[in-house]
């Protein structure tokens, strides 16, 4: 071995690699985060060779007590220091080295037939499984904290926008659960990709499989995981679940994108509909009676990094041959980044939502007659008159009103009339004008009406398993 440093590969060479090389290749600062996994799968693989015959009870006995010792001192440097000191490349090569330290000769035999390449893969599925589950829950109360404010505030009309032009009057639950419904396929998209992860890669070696007979079923079960990867070239090479996870990430960004940017138009001074606690505001240097949405603005802001992640890993693949290749050490830095961006900002979604409050004055403010004008044509169409000949008439109305400088409500009935007798009596006229009448037509599934957005919270709250989240809001 050339290098002072626990190398698992300098045997037939002389020289040490070059500085700059070592600084490039090194991936301890990224995968010492994987020391568990590291330990776990190391541990299950010394067990297999064991139960399979190739590892004696004293030598498994050795490198499990060894392995138990490794992670704690792992554990406690990195409580301390926030790091390894160790210079080996990686955390496989820092872990088999302190095991040395423990288990003497024995460690010598735990790399038996195994590979740093099903090895890594092993560690980072085993990552993955223990936490993407934790996006889950923070998704899932996202969604509790966004149905009981649409529980809480059905009363509360508020325009609906298209083309950020002011629409149709809609129940401010009714927009809420809109964006709940999106976040909800993100958790089932998250729970397909889960399922297909969970085939264990170990005991594919560097390429061709592992040359001692071992229950590969065996040692997966032992692991958690649900099955094993069918080949060993797809075993070490497949990063798939890589490519699902931060696409799946960057789909869920951009719905968190959504949810921002409709917050943050809404608490601008012009609409006033949604004011944000102090918490999750910030300030202005120099204005002193600025309130900035900067968590909303990051969380837009991290759709477009985590769109940037999924397209760099992608790139990576692109035009690798098969198997094992260094370029796809990157994997763990990017799954770790988007990672992070997504749980940060999914917590900073969940407080802010949870602590704001909403106008329904505001709201109610911002509503004008105009928005009723696809009623008036609605109400035609009751009469018997063709929609298309109603959206017709009602344009006619719009034209008369702007001519004499009022709105639709204060425009006189006999106007309509006049435009239309299918408008019919004052009164009936009349009774078109109001909020609550107007989202209370939409009661079929996915409308607006009260019974309507009471069906979606139902579903919502029966698919939440209600008891399990309590934020409150
Ligand atoms: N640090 C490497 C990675 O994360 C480990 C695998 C190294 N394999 C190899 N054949 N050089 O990808």
């Amino acid at each position: 071995m050339a290098s002072e440093n626990y190398q698992l590969w300098g045997g037939c060479f002389e020289e040490e690699p070059s500085a700059v090389l070592a600084r490039l290749n090194d991936s301890l600062p990224v995968d010492v985060r994987l020391f568990r996994e590291d330990i776990q799968g190391s541990r299950a693989w010394a067990n297999e060779q064991n139960l399979s015959g190739h590892l004696s009870n004293e030598d498994n006995k050795a490198i499990q007590e060894g392995l138990n010792k490794v992670e704690q001192d792992i554990a406690e440097e990195i409580a301390q220091n926030g790091r390894l000191k160790d210079t080996e490349e990686d955390i496989h090569a820092v872990v088999e080295k302190r095991l040395f330290k423990y288990a003497g000769d024995a460690a010598l035999r735990l790399h038996t037939a195994r590979s740093r390449n099903d090895q890594c893969a092993t560690d980072a599925k085993l990552w993955m499984l223990a936490s993407l589950p934790h996006l889950k829950t923070s998704l899932k109360e996202l969604i509790t904290v966004l149905v009981n404010r649409a529980k809480k505030e059905i009363n509360i009309i508020a325009p609906g926008y298209t083309h950020l032009q002011r629409a149709q009057p809609v129940r401010w639950s009714h927009f809420l659960l809109s964006h709940v419904w999106a976040l909800r396929d993100d958790v089932i998209r998250l729970e397909e990709q889960l399922s297909r992860l969970s085939r264990c890669p170990l005991g594919s070696g560097a390429i061709a499989g592992c040359a001692l007979s071992i229950d590969r079923v065996r040692l997966a079960r032992s692991l958690g995981f649900k099955d094993v990867t069918p080949n060993s070239m797809f075993g070490v090479a497949s990063r798939d679940h890589f490519v699902e996870f931060f696409n799946w990430a960057s789909l869920c960004g951009l719905h968190l994108s959504k949810l921002a940017e409709d917050l943050i138009i809404y608490s601008s001074k012009e609409f006033g509909f949604v004011r944000f606690s102090d918490q999750f505001s910030t300030g202005s240097s120099l204005m002193p009676q600025k309130r900035n949405p900067d968590g909303l603005e990051l969380i837009r802001g991290a759709a477009g990094l985590l769109l940037g992640d999924a397209m760099a890993f992608s790139c990576i693949l692109k035009g690798l041959p098969s198997t094992y290749n260094k370029d796809l050490q990157s994997d763990k830095e990017l799954l770790f980044r988007s990672y992070d961006r997504l749980s940060d900002c999914l917590k900073v979604a969940i407080g802010t939502i949870a602590t704001m409050q909403v106008s329904s004055e505001n709201a109610q403010k911002a509503l004008e007659p105009g928005m009723l004008a696809t009623d008036l044509a609605h109400a035609l169409v009751r009469k018997g008159v063709p929609f298309r000949k109603a959206h017709h008439i009602v344009g006619t109305v719009l034209r008369r009103a702007s001519a004499l400088g009022v709105d639709l409500q204060n425009l006189p009935h006999a106007e309509y009339y006049a435009i239309c007798p299918e408008f019919g009596t004052e009164a009936e006229l009349k009774s078109l004008f109001s909020w609550e009448a107007s989202v209370e037509q939409y009661t079929s599934i996915g409308g607006t009406s009260r019974g309507a957005v009471n069906q979606q919270i139902d579903m919502l709250n029966q698919w939440l398993g209600v008891e399990s989240f309590t934020t409150a809001c």
